[in-house]
């Protein structure tokens, strides 16, 4: 393990983003997305994405020079296609929109389809709840079949992804984050690269037997992840294939094709709690739900945490004390880019390229 500072994480992957051809710009979002996802401790979704994202653009499967396209515009319903653009830089301006019009509306519906990997989800609600808005992500990936149906042995879905931000005046937001597969696919990556064993009941083997190697998942065949929660996670994982991309018209996964990039495509449902007139009661009554759910701390050391404060408190340390990256991941950032054609960034001198 290597500890970085986030700033000079966030300044190598500027200068490498903006050395494949990204924008001054987009670099900025792809860097801010990233070194956050680290910062929150999902390092499933931070940097060690570089390598796939390179590989993909190298490939076409992300087009960098893409800009969001509205397709559609009724009532308070956006419909933008991202054409497979770099995902940190569409979905910020896709909820840009949405947050404009939900804030002079009340509310507003906004599809986000076909865009290059959306990293982590949370981000979005984030940017909503920053801005004072609830709001609800349903996503879907294709990237090849990941997750089997509950009680299944062959993966049919991605590990679709599901987000819900709740803005508090003053405090942190409450924010609810995760994949439907019990382990995220980089989770399961991060496992690999610090050769750690996985938990039970995440994995099956391409065969359709448990296991609890990571390196399963990338085998030949491919191992199998398990949705979350039963018949209900995965439920939920159909729900975010059928809103967040077919009711789109975006792409889904149908089949077991699957090309060189991550595609996502998003439906997010902003409301402003303002507009709707119930701002106050909504704090307050919002405040003695979450105080009545801690006071069941009794017996657990650091209490009852509300989705969100992992990351909040993780977010604080890494501030202070940097962000430990393996070294697996920084050898794989630093050879994708040598595979890139490119030469002399900060990620190669750290790895001695
Ligand atoms: N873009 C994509 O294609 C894609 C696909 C899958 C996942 N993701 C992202 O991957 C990230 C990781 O997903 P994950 O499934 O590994 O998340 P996870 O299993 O770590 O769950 C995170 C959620 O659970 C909450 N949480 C964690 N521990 C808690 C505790 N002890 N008490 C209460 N709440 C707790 C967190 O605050 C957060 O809301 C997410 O940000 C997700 O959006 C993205």
């Amino acid at each position: 393990m290597v500890l970085v500072a986030s700033e000079a994480l966030h300044g190598a992957v500027v200068e490498l983003f903006v050395a494949v051809g990204a924008s001054n710009g987009s670099a900025l979002l792809i860097a801010d997305h990233l070194v956050e996802a680290n910062l929150r401790g999902h390092d499933s979704h931070g940097v060690g994405v570089v390598p796939l994202y390179l590989r993909s653009i190298k490939a076409g499967g992300m087009n960098l020079a893409q800009s969001l396209r509205l397709v559609t515009e009724a009532g308070g319903m956006m419909i933008f296609d991202a054409g497979h653009g770099p995902g940190q830089v569409m979905g910020h301006h896709a909820m840009e929109a949405g947050i404009g019009h939900a804030q002079a509306h009340g509310s507003a519906i906004i599809g986000l389809r076909n865009s290059h990997h959306l990293g982590r989800i949370g981000h979005w609600a984030e940017q909503c709840a920053a801005a004072g808005l609830v709001s609800i992500h349903f996503v879907n990936v294709v990237a090849g079949p990941l997750v089997a149906p509950f009680g299944g042995k062959k993966a049919r879905l991605g590990t679709n992804p599901f987000a819900v931000g709740f803005p508090r005046v003053g405090e942190e937001p409450v924010v609810v984050d995760f994949a439907t597969s019990r382990l995220a696919m980089g989770k399961v990556r991060v496992y690999r690269n610090m050769g750690k064993t996985l938990p039970d009941d995440a994995l099956l083997t391409g065969q359709g037997d448990k296991t609890n190697d990571p390196n399963e998942l990338f085998g030949d065949p491919p191992g199998v992840l398990v949705a979350f929660g039963e018949h209900k996670g995965w439920g939920l994982a159909l729900a975010c294939e059928l809103l967040g991309a077919a009711l789109l018209g975006g792409e889904t996964q149908h089949d077991a094709s699957s090309g060189p990039a991550v595609i996502n495509s998003m439906l997010s449902i902003l409301v402003s709690p303002e507009r709707m007139g119930t701002q106050d009661a909504f704090g307050h009554e919002m405040s003695q739900v979450l105080a009545w759910v801690q006071s069941e701390n009794s017996e657990r050391p650091g209490g009852v945490l509300l989705p969100g404060e992992l990351e909040q408190a993780t977010r604080r340390e890494r501030l202070n004390l940097g962000i430990p990256v393996d070294t697996a991941t920084l050898g794989q950032i630093a050879s994708a880019a040598s595979d890139a054609g490119l030469k002399g960034l900060a990620f190669q001198s750290l790895m001695g390229l």
